[in-house]
């Protein structure tokens, strides 16, 4: 909804439970007013007359205060935009109107022939205000230097707590709160992709509890490099900044007609605690971002624990029997299909079947698959290429390299630039041709090392590749997406490394981390769940003891428990599994079919976190509602405390499907489900139906 008062200079935006309102003053400041629970017009206009403070000559009042502060005039604080002409830097603009459209609002505003347009964007049934901004370039060249997508301010408090997610390869998305102080934390990533050291959202809070309290969250849609920096200014206002790019060191040239629309940075106010954002996320995210989310994923089987490089037609189709017979749905290979792809050494650019491994191509495999009554899927890496390759060979310049330099290698391979348009024709070329070639239902889609030598020698302004990589990669899954509406995909990075609303918005899972150690999972799940939903959260259950990782042994029940949590996979050497084992799993397969649309689209209460000995989360449906329980270690005997329920009915009573005992819903919230967990590495599912 939308309230635009009669001089048409102040908006106040307002979604089920918050508003969030701007005014445009006689001297074109846009100023922000509020971010918060409901409002009206009229409160707004009466926040708009409150004076600014004033100041001695060392701050600036506008500081803190405004919407989108740009480079230039009486500002000290981190611009949002910074640009620069042969003649002048900066910005100095005029307010030129607005448009209000399908609940998106435009604030227009000029300076000289650089047309900058802030838009605002909030759907009916969701407190997530949107936000982005266009620049539309008249006259000559402008570079951009920075451009981010929106500035958040937060209203007058105290003290703040910041929650970030953490990371490495192998560790991502660990959840981090920590008080802020004056300022600035800066969190980003310079690495060409989203990274895993950081996913790109942010918390802020002042006593929120994981049940209550206020919460604000920003999380931005790009997959390349970014930066959010979140300040406490001198006078303790908080503002929130981030966008597209890590530094200041030029984001792109905008020539004569030329625009440039950022990223989405999106936010959210919630005054249902940490719990409550998330839920607030996740339903977002699942209405507007993730294609076709009201579709379960099925569960898949993928190759790579099991088998790494050393694969060939007649294993893959040995694991698929297994697979299929244990009720898996979807078959992915992974790694070593290609190419000359035996070992990461070679073969990355070169996407036809490997004749020696699949000597009728994959459509052999592919049929066979869909005759065991599953989808197929394939790994592909598309924007890299190992220099041991027939691409590389005929294409040594298509590469990110900086004239005169060693080209940096990583996993032995270099990065595409994915900015030529001759590299993107190919790539189309080849991964339609790909999709075409054979029944394939399913895209891994990996990105296996960082930009280093981000080069561009024939270009006039190679500075632009770190954007027109992203937006040629997003270009590349929304046409082959179009081609292929049934191919689903998965974005993965290394595990972790690439996970975002942007990437969100065009794949259907991503996978969550390398780390298949179902306890280190549970935290980084943990971190993940702060923002994003079960139903794209990649888990797979591997051997044990955990080969990848740490040699860490545990039951079959621990591992299956722990990647139920998420869109259940299997990715262990099944042909080591024994009868027993391969009976278990099925049994285990087949229940988390029964529990996965509360589990993919159900609200997620996390009952308590996984630093604990005892953790769990909860998920609630309609009248159904599971409970996944974790005990790390029993300590001194004592039996594991009863866990309290949230989302249920107090009045109504609860039916536990397993053993038909009937608990009240009241009970339950204020007292607890007893679950009988013992020992090390416990874990139980607990199904309940409201009867
Ligand atoms: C990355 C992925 C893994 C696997 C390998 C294959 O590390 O995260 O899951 O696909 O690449 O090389």
């Amino acid at each position: 909804m939308l309230d635009i008062s009669e001089d048409g200079r102040t908006w106040v935006l307002s979604g089920p439970a918050s508003s969030y309102a701007v005014h445009v003053t006689d001297r074109d400041e846009l100023l922000h007013l509020h971010w918060g629970a409901r409002i009206g017009l009229a409160d707004a206009e009466a926040l708009a007359v409150r004076p600014l403070p004033d100041y001695w000559p060392f701050e600036s009042p506008l500081d803190g205060r405004e919407e989108y502060p740009v480079e230039g005039g009486p500002r000290f604080a981190r611009p949002a935009l910074s640009v620069r002409t042969g003649e002048r830097r900066g910005t100095e603009w005029t307010y030129e109107g607005h448009d209000a459209e399908d609940g998106e609002l435009r604030l227009r505003f000029r300076d000289g022939d650089l047309a900058v347009t802030l838009h605002y964007r909030m759907r009916s049934s969701t407190d997530v205000v949107e936000r982005w901004v266009t620049l539309d370039n008249h006259g000559p060249a402008v570079e951009v230097l920075r451009a981010d997508s929106a500035t958040w301010t937060l209203p007058d408090r105290d003290t703040w707590r910041l929650s970030q997610l953490h990371g490495r390869w192998g560790a991502e998305s660990r959840l981090e709160r920590s008080a802020l102080t004056h300022g600035e934390k800066v969190i980003g990533s310079r690495r060409g992709h989203t990274g895993h050291q950081h996913l790109p959202w942010v918390a802020l809070d002042t006593d929120a509890t994981e049940e209550r309290g206020e919460v604000y969250g920003c999380a931005l849609g790009w997959s390349g490099s970014w930066r959010i920096a979140v300040a406490q200014l001198p006078d303790a206002r908080v503002q929130i900044t981030g966008g597209a790019g890590y530094d200041d060191s030029g984001l792109l040239m905008l020539g004569t007609g030329e625009s440039y629309t950022t990223p989405v940075f999106a936010g959210l106010w919630t005054d249902g605690g940490y719990g409550g954002a998330s839920r607030a996320w996740h339903a977002y995210q699942r209405a507007y971002v993730i294609p076709g989310a009201d579709q379960d994923r099925p569960v898949l089987f993928n190759s790579w624990e099991a088998t790494e490089f050393d694969i060939s037609e007649e294993q893959q189709r040995a694991l698929a029997e297994r697979a299929a017979a244990m009720g898996v749905e979807l078959f992915v290979v992974d790694d070593g299909w290609f190419g000359t792809r035996t070992s990461d050494r070679a073969g990355l650019g070169d996407w036809t079947p490997n004749p020696d491994r699949f000597p009728g191509g994959l459509k052999p495999l592919a049929e066979h698959v869909h005759g065991l009554g599953m989808q197929f899927g394939i790994w592909v890496e598309p924007e890299m290429v190992n220099p041991d390759s027939d691409l590389y060979r005929a294409h040594p310049d298509w590469v990110q390299y900086q004239p005169g330099r060693k080209r940096t290698e990583f996993r032995n391979q270099l990065v595409l630039n994915l900015a030529r348009v001759d590299v993107q024709e190919y790539l189309w070329e080849q991964l339609d041709g790909l999709l075409s070639s054979a029944p394939i239902d399913y895209v891994k889609w990996d990105f296996n090392r960082c930009f280093t030598d981000a080069g561009w020698p024939d270009d006039p302004y190679p500075q632009r590749l770190w954007v027109d990589h992203v937006r040629a990669l997003y270009a590349l899954l929304d046409r082959l997406r179009a081609a292929h509406p049934g191919v689903a995909f998965e974005s993965c990075s290394g595990g972790g490394g690439r996970i975002d609303l942007g990437v969100l918005g065009r794949t259907d899972q991503v996978w969550t981390s390398d780390n298949t150690d179902p306890l280190d999972r549970l935290a980084i799940q943990h971190g993940f769940s702060q923002i994003h939903p079960a139903r794209v959260m990649a888990a797979w259950v591997t051997d044990s003891p955990n080969a990848m990782l740490n040699q860490r042994a545990s039951s079959l029940r621990f591992r299956f428990v722990s990647a139920m949590a998420g869109v259940l996979g299997v990715g262990g050497d099944l042909t080591k599994w024994t009868e027993r084992e391969l009976a278990e799993a099925r049994d285990w397969v087949e229940l988390y079919k029964e529990i996965r649309p509360v589990v993919q689209r159900g609200e997620l209460h996390r009952l308590r976190p996984p630093e604990g000995g005892l953790s769990a989360v909860q998920y609630v449906l309609g009248d159904e509602s599971v409970v996944l329980a974790w005990l790390q270690a029993q300590r001194y005997g004592e039996p594991v405390p009863a866990l309290r329920l949230r989302g249920l009915d107090p009045s109504a009573s609860y039916e536990c499907l397993k053993t038909g005992e009937v608990h009240r819903g009241a009970v339950l919230l204020h007292h607890g489900l007893r679950v009988g967990l013992r020992g090390d590495l416990d874990a139980t599912v607990v199904r309940l139906k409201r009867k």
